[in-house]
């Protein structure tokens, strides 16, 4: 049977290369394994932290010119904006019965992003997960791709949907399995190895965003942090942070084992050679995603034309489960009984 997928990302113009090694390369493998493939921009997250209302539905675009340009294609997935269904925010609510304040008060993104709020930390920064778990289970998805910092999300969610129907019925929602890549699953700042690659936490020269220009890329994995072995040595290892990562996103670039890049550098002079073949990997795998963002980008209406047609889709599926998890939660009138 093919599985439901379905994953959540962020609205930013600034998507970098772990989000496309950890998540998107999956996404547009999940489009012919996935039945259906449902791929959601979640504005409504991006709304939990300081954000600018005037720039938010520009994010939105920006992420979905990058999703299509990477090979998402609206006629073998469903890709829409999630503020344009109601029913997330709706079973949000209702999950947050099923929901104890002590996980939320646990989880290492909240603790990291409260502390990093200026001004407010928003009652929608401790229920993120929450709305999490109903993108995710509104769909009866079964496979969630997404990286390594997604997994205490994806626990969440799993104890949720067994709460829900342990008290509610079972099997009336479905607990989803994540799916986090073997390789890649979690790319490393290149200035600060022991850190991951992101927009909010990590350095800016350390960041390979997927839409900088050739040299910046070339110059960022330049100066890539490595190691001062003498003489250098070419193998991932839990002491080799920077290494590591490097052989990795070769890797995860090349379609290969990170062993077999290991094999064909056993040669090489010295990190430079390294740094060199990761950055003219990536600057080739990310120029026809470049040439085809800048085109899709400029057709606004097109791309909202997309994100309508996905919201469709999208709402027909969890119209439906919405219903059943009302039936059970006994909320709102009775269902009228099965006819025939
Ligand atoms: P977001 O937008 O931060 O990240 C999108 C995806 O990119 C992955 N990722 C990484 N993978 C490898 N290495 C990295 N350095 C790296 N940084 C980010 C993330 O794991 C993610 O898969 N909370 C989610 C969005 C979301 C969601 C969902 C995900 C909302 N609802 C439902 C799955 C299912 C987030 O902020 O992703």
């Amino acid at each position: 049977m093919s599985p439901v997928i379905f994953s959540g990302i962020q609205p930013t113009g600034r998507k970098h290369l772990g989000n496309y090694i950890g998540a998107i390369t999956q996404y547009v493998a999940g489009q012919d394994r996935g039945d259906p493939a449902i791929y959601c921009i979640v504005d409504l997250h991006a709304t939990t932290v300081a954000y600018d209302p005037a720039e938010l539905r520009d994010r939105v675009h920006d992420t979905t010119a990058v999703l299509l340009a990477a090979g998402l294609d609206p006629e073998r997935c469903i890709l829409f904006r999630q503020g344009d269904v109601a029913e997330h925010t709706e079973l949000c609510w209702l999950l947050t019965s099923v929901t104890a304040l002590g996980e939320l008060n646990r989880m290492h993104q909240f603790r990291e992003k409260s502390s990093a709020q200026r001004e407010l930390i928003s009652a929608g920064l401790l229920l993120y997960p929450v709305l999490q778990a109903a993108d995710v289970l509104a769909y009866r998805a079964h496979e969630v791709p997404v990286g390594e910092d997604q997994r205490e999300h994806l626990e969440l969610m799993r104890n949720i949907a067994e709460r829900f129907n342990g008290r509610f019925g079972e099997g009336t929602l479905v607990v989803p399995e994540h799916r986090i890549p073997p390789v890649g699953a979690r790319v490393r700042d290149l200035q600060e190895p022991e850190r991951k690659m992101s927009t909010t936490g990590g350095s800016e020269q350390g960041t390979v965003y997927l839409l900088d220009d050739p040299a910046t890329i070339r110059r960022k994995f330049k100066r890539a942090v490595t190691d001062s072995d003498d003489p250098p040595v070419l193998r991932r290892s839990d002491d080799k942070a920077g290494v590591t990562n490097l052989i990795e996103i070769l890797a995860a670039v090349r379609g290969v084992a990170p062993s077999f890049v290991e094999a064909e550098l056993a040669g090489a002079r010295g990190y430079g050679d390294l740094k060199a073949a990761v950055g003219d990997a990536v600057v080739d795998e990310l120029a026809p995603l470049q040439d085809r963002y800048r085109q899709l980008r400029a057709q606004e209406q097109a791309l909202e034309d997309v994100l309508a047609a996905g919201a469709g889709k999208a709402r027909a599926i969890a119209a439906a489960t919405l219903a059943d998890v009302r039936e059970a939660m006994g909320v709102g009138p009775p269902q009228p009984p099965p006819t025939g």
